[in-house]
């Protein structure tokens, strides 16, 4: 079952040919509006359910307008309105889900979740985010960096701040695409020890360094995440500000990397925190091309899933 799950399912080609799906797809509809179906509309007559245990923008709009614009319909639920929320078992849900969908896209807590939905739903399941991971990012990431650096392979990228979901995934691709990825973290909030061993044995070049200016130096772009992800706890607020101030993305650290190097955040980023305005709102910034590109990446692992690569 060809399912979504984690970046590091993939091999190298894999990711290379959904890429280049997203970009001729992206070419195929300039100037067409929003609304209107790509030539071919590949997914018609399929559904695709999507279920959020927690909140989003992006992920919610660009697969509901991704499976649109390739002919297929969707159906949005909130897992606080569906019976899961009131103790239903996700393997019930998922078999139930098999019978009623051709494919689900879920936002999850655990990932156990997630890969519990793919193993009984019988039908493909797409990780729209979980505490561990978040792969579709990661697609449109690529994407986004390709049209600015014209490549991937041996591009220098510099992670500074927490690193949670979107890192691991972040790590994973680096690894699996050739680019050298620097993280800057303080201890405590560096990536965990069984990312960065599966990273090292497939060659992957990751440096974890506690300075934010010796991840930066040189760098092609310059990434961050929100340092209170929707996992963290609102107690634990103040003492994450407090401890990851010194790795905000100023115009100071940017200064440190290549002069030509983008920033790139998934977005919703907070300003002032994880990110100075200067920065995000800056000429560096392409974080609105990334977060455009989540609906051409995500036509990509859609087609992908419905075993239609292009
Ligand atoms: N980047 C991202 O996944 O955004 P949402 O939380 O808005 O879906
Ligand atoms: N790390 C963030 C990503 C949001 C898209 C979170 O999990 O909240």
């Amino acid at each position: 079952m060809p399912h979504f799950i984690d970046i590091a399912d993939f091999s190298r080609e894999a990711l290379l040919d959904m890429l280049a799906e997203a970009k001729r797809r992206k070419a195929a509809r300039a100037g067409l509006p929003k609304g209107a179906a790509d030539a071919d509309a590949p997914l018609a007559g399929r559904m695709l359910v999507m279920i959020f245990e927690k909140p989003s923008t992006r992920t919610r709009v660009s697969f509901d307008v991704a499976m649109r614009q390739l002919g297929g319909q969707t159906l949005v639920l909130n897992a606080g309105d569906m019976q899961l929320g009131r103790g239903e078992t996700i393997e019930d849900t998922a078999r139930v889900l098999g019978r009623m969908a051709d494919a689900v896209m879920a936002r999850v807590h655990g990932h156990d979740k997630i890969t519990a939905l793919a193993d009984f739903a019988g039908i493909p399941v797409i990780n729209g985010l979980t505490d561990l991971s978040h792969p579709c990012q990661i697609m449109a990431d690529l994407q986004t960096l390709e049209e600015h650096k014209g490549q991937l392979q041996g591009l220098t990228i510099a992670w500074v701040g927490d690193c949670a979901n979107v890192t691991r995934s972040w790590i994973e691709a680096a690894a699996l695409l050739g680019m050298q990825l620097r993280i800057g973290a303080p201890k405590g909030y560096q990536p965990e020890d069984d990312v960065l061993a599966w990273a090292r044995e497939k060659g992957g070049d990751i440096i974890v360094v506690e300075d934010a200016e010796e991840a930066v130096r040189g760098a092609d772009c310059v990434m961050t995440d929100t340092w209170i992800s929707m996992h963290h706890g609102e107690e634990e607020k103040e003492r994450r500000i407090t401890d990851l101030m010194p790795y905000q993305v100023t115009p100071e650290l940017m200064a440190r990397a290549k002069p030509d190097a983008i920033f790139m955040h998934c977005l919703p980023a907070h300003r002032g925190e994880e990110v100075a305005a200067e920065v995000i709102d800056g000429p560096a910034s392409v974080v609105f091309d990334e977060a455009e590109n989540r609906i051409h990446a995500q036509k990509a692992v859609l087609l992908h899933c419905f075993g239609l690569p292009g």
